[in-house]
């Protein structure tokens, strides 16, 4: 459909006079047509464009003001909306699309782009599926799919104001990681709000409801005491379905972890990290123990008055708040290896869920670094020890939620000094060993600058505020006419920037609803399952299904 006609183009701005009765929306995509090339061009602000004197427009506002009509006779030649857009790239004969390079001449059509269109810019070629290509706020049939294999090494940011979508869109892509047939990729997800296995509430849904779950879901929680296959039950228009889904109990003992656990936190002053590995070299694996349960005055004499008292004092409080109360790191040996069990995990290309809704915020950060470590570690080690070997190993990422409480430059800052954490390290150093964080923020604005360039795919759900969008436009490429379009983003609407993805532009999405996802696959399986049911039955074979529970 033409909705306009090229008024004016320079760089890589087009102005172009809106027909008569056409909406146009920010941030839609048009086409122009020009001489064998068609530009794709993205719509950001618009302008009227007015020829009438100042008196007239006096005049006649006044005329309105007293509620008379008003009619201007050559209205269509002195006055006439106009659009701003990008050229956001342009398509030769080849088929290929390029970045723009030239610019389509003045008075051509601007038209709507239809699916062919949509499909040339090679939106749905890779592997991760999280929604639909939009068109202002309507969702096209075209759907929008990540190359994993170049996405998941250079992180994703997921940004996003308070319930913008950004838990829908984590469990959209988990449900996307789960459903690549092969085990190319895993990721790591902790949960303090429960809302990731079940749904946050009766009526949603969540991961345990994909039928992916039972091969793909690696579920840690206290459910269980022992590490098993928990059969769950759900009912779906009145039929009941089953789930086996293996679970590990949410258990660490204290002999499982090292100073390093804690050190990578970034919580703890070069003296107390001292401490901590004096208490390691003399009492190894009972450090823990020894320094959370003997008096200062103990470990003051045990360990050779080389720590200040202070230190201890402040080091036995910061160990015990992260510790928490004993519900995750138990003082006795427990006889699971949650640690090792994850890492397993983790190379057989599952999503490995910690649920984990009564965490306090030292335990959370505590058990995210330990798991992240870890896994860093390994992967780090096997890269330099047996390459062969880690060619085969799945992509991980590693979500880290709030990510401005562990990525921010505050929370990097000591008092004298720069801290690394786990998350800051992986966010530069991951890439190569293919470990990576999928980093979730309200707050982008707060984040270090480093993490917001190196993730190379970010998913920019409605973030109103200006501080958050400014930064990441700032360092982003394609953004740069998108202020208007991020404050303005509807529930689960938002911009994908990938060029690792090959996306050449800033694409507008509408993130798959999960439920609608679930409900879909549902539908299938109750299909298949009746199909089941009648072949057997055919075959005189006895049979029980849900059907007849
Ligand atoms: N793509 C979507 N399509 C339809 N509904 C959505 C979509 N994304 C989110 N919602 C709905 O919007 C609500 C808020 O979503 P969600 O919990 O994902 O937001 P959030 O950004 O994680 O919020 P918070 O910052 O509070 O954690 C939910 O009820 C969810 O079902
Ligand atoms: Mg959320």
């Amino acid at each position: 459909m033409k909705v306009g006609v090229v008024v004016w183009a320079e760089g890589n701005i087009v102005k172009f006079r809106v027909a008569e009765g056409v909406r146009v929306e920010r941030g839609q995509l048009l086409k122009v047509y020009d001489k064998e090339v068609k530009y794709i061009l993205r719509v950001f602000d618009f302008r009227p464009e007015s020829l009438l004197t100042p008196a007239e427009i006096a005049r006649l506002s006044h005329k309105r003001e007293r509620g008379e009509d008003v009619v201007l006779y050559d209205k269509s030649l002195r006055l006439y909306d106009t659009a701003i857009a990008t050229i956001i790239a342009q398509i030769e004969e080849d088929a290929i699309v390029h970045g723009p390079t030239s610019v389509p001449s003045l008075f051509s059509n601007v038209e709507t782009l239809d699916e062919l269109d949509l499909e040339q810019l090679n939106l749905d070629n890779g592997d991760l599926v999280i929604g639909y290509v939009r068109i202002g706020h309507k969702a096209t049939n075209v759907e929008i799919k990540l190359k994993g294999e170049k996405v998941f090494p250079h992180h994703i940011l997921i940004s996003g104001v308070t319930g913008a979508g950004k838990s829908n869109l984590g469990k959209v892509l988990a449900g996307a990681v789960m459903s690549v047939p092969e085990p190319k990729y895993s990721l790591v997800l902790f949960d303090t709000e429960s809302e990731y296995f079940q749904g946050a509430r009766p009526g949603l849904f969540g991961l345990v409801h994909l039928p992916e779950a039972e091969e793909r879901l690696f579920y840690v929680s206290n459910i269980v005491s022992e590490p098993t296959k928990v059969e769950f039950r759900f009912t779906y228009k009145g039929v009941e379905i089953k789930r086996r889904i293996f679970v590990h109990p949410l258990e660490i003992s204290y002999s499982k972890l090292y100073p390093l656990d804690f050190i990578l936190t970034g919580e703890f002053t070069p003296p107390q990290e001292e401490l901590l590995w004096l208490a390691w070299k003399t009492k190894r694996s009972d450090w823990l123990e020894f320094l959370t349960e003997s008096t200062t005055s103990l470990i003051y004499r045990a360990l050779s008055k080389m720590a200040h008292v202070n230190t201890i004092n402040t080091t036995k409080r910061k160990l015990r708040h992260m510790l928490g109360s004993g519900e995750i790191f138990k003082k006795n040996d427990v006889e699971t290896d949650l640690l090792q069990a994850i890492i397993g995990a983790v190379g057989r290309g599952k999503v490995v869920l910690v649920d984990m809704p009564h965490a306090t915020e030292g335990e959370e950060k505590l058990l995210a670094t330990a798991i992240a470590r870890r896994i860093f570690k390994v992967y780090e080690e096997i890269r330099k020890n047996a390459p062969h070997e880690w060619e085969k190993l799945p992509y991980v990422m590693i979500m880290v939620e709030e990510a401005h409480k562990y990525l921010s430059k505050q929370s990097l800052t000591g008092i004298s000094d720069v801290r690394e954490n786990i998350f800051s390290i992986i966010s530069k150093r991951g890439r190569k060993y293919k470990v990576s964080g999928l980093y979730i923020t309200q707050m982008p604005g707060e984040l270090i600058e480093p993490v917001i360039r190196q993730a190379l795919t970010k998913i920019i759900l409605s973030l109103p505020t200006r501080p958050d969008y400014q930064k990441i436009i700032e360092y982003s490429p394609y953004l740069d006419e998108a202020s208007q379009e991020l404050k303005a983003l509807d529930k689960g609407e938002a911009l994908v920037v990938s060029p690792v993805s090959g996306l050449r532009f800033a694409v507008p999405i509408k993130v798959f609803c999960f439920e609608d996802i679930i409900k879909e696959k549902l539908d299938e399986e109750l299909a298949f399952k009746s199909v089941k049911v009648l072949d057997k039955k055919k075959y005189g074979k006895t049979f029980t299904t849900s059907h007849d529970t």
